[in-house]
């Protein structure tokens, strides 16, 4: 718990950022496991994710050129969690109308923005810097943080409390507001502690927007650097959004997931750092109490030991028997060359609203749109919280035309 995350979590006394394992954090992340994140609940908002990844693709239409490429990455993946938090979402600017779930939705807009100035202080090289090394941050740096957080807490708290006041309507006799079975709903009946659905939703904007939008982003990219790649999986996500199978009807990946997972592992997004509660050792080195361990998911990704053709991106690995087909089903050490998401008792909870989230985006933005680049494409990396794009970069975009499905012959 590094200290400027300390400040945006509650200095780890609720939610998932708990410093120290104990009771209560196991009973959030069985509770995450089985009702928040579950299969059904995620599947239940499949649709959701759709809808707003569709009106992603026509945003990056309609503003192709001029949009900032990762603040309308980064508004799609708000707007998922939104969707699945509150069933509300902020439309992008070029919506016109803007959607039916966009209406009466002022403090989700004051949300966002709090949510992404918080995000920027938490990102700050200076911040970064001083949380690594442990030394003070300037105090006006602090107290800014300070102040971002204290005034999205009042907010959520503000937004449950009214939630919680439509639920119990009912019981005076006027109408109840209908359960959305959203993840706010299955908060508030969850038992949880007030303070862990508090910074249950916390964790969800924190941890849960910029992972998936940077992995979207690295995706735009290598899919204009590659362009062989991006017309592959679109041959398949084209025939998922009319209805098909997907692609491979086998248990290999589907060329969409392939292109995921590839993703994931040329740009592996994040891996927390870690501190020894009590003397211990990893792989035969002794690590003291108090000790931080950072596992090198980046060199991992890229070693010759465990990959064939390393430094190559080629989704097609994920789906070739003599590679990666059959990696779902590793074991051991084996099972832990490729770990995106962690493992054991700290693995990231979102892990299935993530994959539900980057399929729902991949896929529409793969049949809606065709990207290519503008200029040679950076891919060089900034090493800070996530591991984004070094620089910011603008691609075009255009509509894929849908070809007539070919008649049957009887
Ligand atoms: C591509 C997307 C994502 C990636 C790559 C990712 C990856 C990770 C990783 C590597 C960890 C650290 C686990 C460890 O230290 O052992 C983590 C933790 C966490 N993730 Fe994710 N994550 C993603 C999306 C999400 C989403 C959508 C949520 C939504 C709730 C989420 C919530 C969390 C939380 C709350 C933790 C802290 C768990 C703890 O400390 O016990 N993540 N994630």
């Amino acid at each position: 718990m590094v200290t400027s995350m300390g400040i945006s979590a509650g200095g780890g006394e609720a939610g998932f950022a708990k410093a120290v394992p104990d009771r209560a954090l196991g009973q959030l992340r069985r509770t995450a496991f089985s009702q928040l994140f579950s299969a059904a609940q995620v599947e239940r908002a499949q649709a959701e994710f759709d809808a707003e990844a569709r009106l992603l693709a026509e945003h990056l239409l309609a503003s192709s050129d001029s949009a900032s490429l990762r603040s309308s990455l980064r508004r799609c993946v708000q707007n998922m969690v939104l969707r699945f938090a509150f069933s509300t979402r902020v439309a992008h600017p070029t919506e016109e109308p803007p959607s039916r779930l966009s209406t009466d939705t002022a403090p989700f807009g004051t949300l966002l923005e709090l949510t992404d100035a918080i995000w920027s202080e938490l990102t700050a090289t200076s911040t970064f810097v001083s949380d690594l090394l442990g030394v003070p941050a300037d105090s006006a740096v602090r107290d800014r943080l300070r102040n971002l957080v204290s005034e999205r807490n009042a907010l959520l708290v503000e937004l449950i409390e009214a939630r919680r006041v439509a639920h119990a309507r009912g019981g005076n006799g006027a109408r109840a507001d209908a359960p959305r079975n959203d993840m706010l709903d299955v908060l508030l009946v969850s038992g949880l502690p007030p303070e862990d659905v508090l910074f249950t939703l916390v964790d969800l904007f924190v941890a849960g927007v910029n992972t998936v939008s940077t992995t979207l982003e690295w995706t735009l990219l290598l899919g204009a650097e590659f362009p062989l790649e991006q017309a592959r999986a679109r041959a398949v996500a084209t025939r998922s959004v009319g209805g098909g199978s997907g692609g491979a009807p086998t248990t290999a990946l589907s060329y969409v997931d392939a292109l995921t997972n590839e993703v994931l592992r040329y740009k592996p997004p994040l891996l927390l750092p870690r501190m020894a509660v009590r003397d211990t050792s990893v792989g035969g080195f002794a690590v003291p109490s108090g000790h931080v361990v950072f596992a090198n998911h980046w060199a991992l990704t890229r070693s010759e030991a465990h990959w064939r053709d390393p430094t190559a991106f080629r989704p097609e690995r994920w789906r070739s028997a003599d590679e990666e087909a059959g990696f779902g089903a590793a074991r051991g050490a084996s099972a832990c060359k490729f770990l995106p998401y962690s493992i054991g008792q700290r693995a990231c909870p979102g892990q299935r609203l993530a994959q539900a989230e980057l399929h729902a985006a991949t896929t529409a933005l793969l049949a809606t749109v065709r990207w290519r680049r503008m200029a040679p494409i950076d891919l060089s990396e900034d090493f800070g919280l996530t591991l984004t794009p070094a620089v910011e970069q603008q691609l075009r975009f255009e509509r894929v035309e849908r070809r007539a499905a070919p008649r049957r012959l009887l």
